[in-house]
């Protein structure tokens, strides 16, 4: 597979976990900004206090927060990366690009009917760090409620309720549009068909680097 930093665009529930976690072995590191946003959460740290009423209510957390978490968790001398929910807006896809400059890379839009994503997010169970996601319907784990790699206890994430998953929608909706020109402009954009089964779309992202 070619090495290039691989930047996941696409609305809540659309999979960029689920083909993180399978783009990782083939060796690209995975940041996801949630992930470290809800890891400062459970920490209770300063900055995990400031955030979670924001990301409970299904808003954006502050550009100058998320792009310094993000900054403190990058080595670009030393790993490729999948970004994983950053950018959520143009100013975040412009100050990524400028992280990136120099190195290449490619910006991979899942694409599909928003119609479907509220229940698959409803119906999605994860491991505390969100390493490990299942799906009540489409991907079970083999025990009820508990992870087949960890054996850790599964959870509903506390942004997964339908009345705040429909607010996160709105928000994805409102911001789309500018980052997917911005990618395009620059010549480092694709979109794949993400309403395909969770083999197919990693195949296609495969294709296209
Ligand atoms: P974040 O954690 O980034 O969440 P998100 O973008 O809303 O995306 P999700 O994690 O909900 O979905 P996913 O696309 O990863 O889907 P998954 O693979 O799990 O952000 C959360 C919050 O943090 C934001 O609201 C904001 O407050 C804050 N935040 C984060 N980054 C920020 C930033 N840069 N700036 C400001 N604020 C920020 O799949 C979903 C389900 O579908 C699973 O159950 C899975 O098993 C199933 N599934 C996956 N693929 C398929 C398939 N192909 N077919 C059938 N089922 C599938």
């Amino acid at each position: 597979m070619k090495r290039k930093h691989l930047i996941l665009l696409g609305a809540p529930g659309s999979g960029k976990g689920t083909q993180s976690s399978r783009l990782k072995k083939d060796g690209l590191i995975h940041v996801s900004t949630g992930d470290l946003l809800r890891t400062e959460i459970a920490k209770e740290s300063d900055l995990g206090k400031e955030v979670k009423g924001v990301m409970a209510a299904g808003q954006l957390v502050t550009d100058e927060l998320v792009v310094e978490l993000l900054k403190e968790n990058l080595d670009l001398k030393k790993n490729t990366y999948i970004f994983d929910g950053y950018p959520r807006n143009e100013k975040q896809a412009k100050t990524l690009d400028g992280i990136l400059e120099g190195h290449d890379y490619l910006a991979v839009y899942f694409e599909l009917d928003l119609d479907i994503l509220i229940e698959r997010i409803t119906n999605r169970r994860t491991t505390k760090d969100g390493k490990h996601i299942y799906n009540l319907k489409s991907n079970p784990p083999k025990v009820d409620g508990i992870c087949d790699v960890t054996g850790e206890e599964l959870v509903l994430r506390n942004d997964d309720k339908e009345a705040i998953v429909k607010d996160r929608m709105n928000v994805f909706k409102t911001t789309i549009d500018p980052i997917l020109e911005f990618f395009q402009q620059k010549g480092r954009f694709v979109s794949i068909d993400a309403q395909q089964d969770p083999d197919q779309v990693y195949k296609q992202i495969v294709e296209n680097l």
